[in-house]
């Protein structure tokens, strides 16, 4: 899990950094398949920590103003 948030991280700042739509738009994919990742380590986290996944049900309920 850290290693993939660490690899979206490194994925975004060469978006930020680069001046090329079509490098850009390849590294936005390549960024978000790694999100795609989290999302399916995030799963059987839910299903096998009780007390994680009640933290991820508390935290859905929040509120964000952004
Ligand atoms: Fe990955």
């Amino acid at each position: 899990m850290i290693g993939e948030s660490e690899a979206i991280n490194q994925y975004q700042e060469r978006v930020s950094q680069s001046n090329d739509e079509e490098i850009k738009h390849i590294i936005e994919h390549i960024r978000d398949e790694e999100k795609e990742h989290v999302a399916e380590l995030v799963q059987p986290i839910r299903k096998l920590d009780n007390a994680q996944e009640e933290k991820f049900q508390w935290g859905s309920k929040i509120k964000m103003d952004c």
